[in-house]
């Protein structure tokens, strides 16, 4: 049986990352990382915005290409099936027993699907992205369910076949973003690129009150700036590549039916959707609208894999999501957890939650690895900057969005007051806040207010005596504050 002094099962971001921080910490020592799969997922182009936020690109390596980085690094494929606590063992599929010292699980998270038919797709990884796109030649109408980053993205992304898109809310993209910012890309989409002048609207005002729908919640599927940039995205209907994106605002499905079960059934398509052939898949809507399609995308989020690998071992969230501690330890002696698959139970600093997002992986990923490598000498390391405060950049319907801190209100109880600026077609600001400080922001477009927020946010400035002006387009808020 082989021995190593760190084992870290599972190659996207978080076990990437925590490999590269055990191999610089300790180059003497032997490092194995199982994969299930074939590649690896590797950052690449990383680029720090500010102290915090950091912007990467994610790049796809073979395993072994991975393996060569690091003289003392061994990489093998395949799928770990449990654990032996006591014995510090793990066994694989294919049947190999393995030592370690410290183990980190960094296996993920799968997509949460609305049923198994098959024409119901998760888009995970790059071999449901395949099937994706097989589909999707042969396609006319695609139903999108979920209002997180992937529809939106996939929703922007789709030209030459009928889009409609089901999400449960009254505005588009609530994970992420408010009404405001929701209508602000509505307002792009539907009418391709805004011409005419750009009118600024500045210094709106509003109480969280007066925003009708409340964003409490924030466990947000995952999104992507440009995990689809590879992929072919022209539908059947490619003499058109108009965009035609129809929503259904706040509904949820209701069951999802086979054709030889539609027609067993006696329901009938809406009106509104009704069409001349016969469709893969029908879904029923819980208001009562049935439609049908070539196939449906269901990006309602995902579930932790904390289940999959000796399950019964892990104290868990009900979403299945294994505890971690500030040092991203387990209850299991000398295992830690990183990435999709851990909830965080520590309290948290006034401006950090957990997120299920690259940027997270990333920063758990880096943490991990420096508290395995203290954990060896018995030290606990403290937790880095980069938990102080929430933060994420990504793209949506071709604008940069930086999310800084509380960006929806999260945890301030509909109590504070939002300052919006919005340029049709260019820009949307808004920065969430309390007692006249800042505790959150959304930046659309090229603002360059990031890191002036950042730092407001994270020293909780009083800017009572600045008001409105804060936003004010003619004033220059960096100088403002240096
Ligand atoms: C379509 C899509 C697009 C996304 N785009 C973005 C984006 O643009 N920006 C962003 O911030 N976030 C994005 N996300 C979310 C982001 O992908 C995740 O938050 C992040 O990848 C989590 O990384 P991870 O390393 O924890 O897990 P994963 O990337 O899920 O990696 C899990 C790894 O574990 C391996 N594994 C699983 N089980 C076993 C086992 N039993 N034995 C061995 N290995 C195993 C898998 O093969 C895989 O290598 C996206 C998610 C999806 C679904
Ligand atoms: C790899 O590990 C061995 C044994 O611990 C050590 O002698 C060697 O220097 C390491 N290689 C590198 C590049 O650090
Ligand atoms: C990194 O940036 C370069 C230059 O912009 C680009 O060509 C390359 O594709 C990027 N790498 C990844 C993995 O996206
Ligand atoms: C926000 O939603 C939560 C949960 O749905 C509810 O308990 C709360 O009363 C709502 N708050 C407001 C101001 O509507
Ligand atoms: C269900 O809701 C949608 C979107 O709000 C609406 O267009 C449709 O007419 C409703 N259907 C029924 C049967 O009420
Ligand atoms: C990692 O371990 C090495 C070797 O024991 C030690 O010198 C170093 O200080 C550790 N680094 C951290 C960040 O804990």
């Amino acid at each position: 049986m082989e021995s190593y002094t760190f084992v870290v099962v599972g190659g996207g971001i978080a076990g990437v990352s925590c490999v590269e921080m055990l191999c610089h910490l300790r180059p003497d020592s032997r490092v194995l990382m199982i994969t299930a799969s074939q590649l690896v997922k590797a950052v690449a182009n990383v680029s720090q915005l500010t102290q915090i936020l950091c912007s990467f690109d994610v790049e796809e390596q073979n395993y072994g290409e991975f393996s060569g980085k690091f003289p003392n690094l061994t990489v093998v494929q395949d799928t770990v099936l449990d654990i032996l606590p006591e014995s510090h063992q793990i066994r694989t599929d294919k049947g190999l027993t393995f030592h370690y010292e410290k183990l980190c699980l960094c296996h993920g998270a799968r997509p949460r699907l609305l049923s198994d038919n098959e024409f119901v797709l998760g888009i995970r990884d790059t071999e449901s992205v395949q099937v994706f796109q097989n589909k999707l030649k042969e396609a006319s109408r695609v139903v999108i369910v979920g209002n997180g980053g992937i529809a939106t993205e996939l929703v922007h992304e789709l030209k030459g076949v009928d889009v409609i898109w089901v999400i449960k809310d009254e505005t588009i993209s609530a994970t992420f973003v408010d009404p405001g910012a929701g209508q602000f890309f509505l307002d792009s989409l539907q009418e391709g690129q805004t011409g005419g002048a750009p009118e600024v609207c500045k210094r709106m005002k509003y109480s969280s009150r007066d925003l009708a729908p409340n964003s409490s919640t924030c466990k947000g599927s995952a999104l992507g700036p440009d995990w689809h940039r590879n992929i072919q995205t022209l539908g059947a209907k490619v003499e058109s590549t108009a965009r035609n994106v129809m929503v259904e605002f706040k509904s949820e499905v209701k069951r999802v039916l086979t054709r030889t079960e539609f027609q067993g059934c006696g329901l009938k398509e809406s009106d509104k959707w009704q069409s001349a052939r016969d469709w893969s898949v029908y879904i029923e809507l819980d208001n009562g609208t049935v439609l049908g399609s070539d196939f449906v995308v269901s990006a309602t989020g995902v579930t932790p894999n904390g289940d999959l690998i000796s399950g019964h071992l892990f104290e868990q969230t009900p979403d299945l999501g294994i505890k971690v501690d500030d040092n991203f330890r387990t209850n299991v002696l000398d295992v830690f957890a990183a990435g999709d698959v851990c909830t965080t139970t520590w309290t948290n600093a006034p401006h950090w939650f957990q997120m299920r997002l690259w940027t997270q992986a990333r920063q758990m990923g880096l943490h991990v690895g420096q508290c395995m490598n203290a954990s060896l000498e018995n030290r606990l390391q403290t937790l880095d900057f980069s938990f102080e405060m929430f933060t994420h950049v990504t793209k949506f319907f071709g604008y940069k969005v930086v999310l800084l801190g509380l960006f929806n209100g999260q945890t301030l109880n509909n109590e504070y007051e939002i300052l919006l600026r919005i340029t049709k077609g260019q820009e949307y600001v808004k920065t969430i806040l309390k007692d006249g400080r800042m505790h959150g922001a959304i930046l659309i477009g090229e603002t360059d207010l990031e890191e002036t927020f950042e730092n407001l946010i994270l020293n909780q400035m009083d800017l009572s005596s600045y008001g409105e002006d804060l936003l004010d387009p003619s004033v220059d808020i960096e100088d403002y504050f240096d």
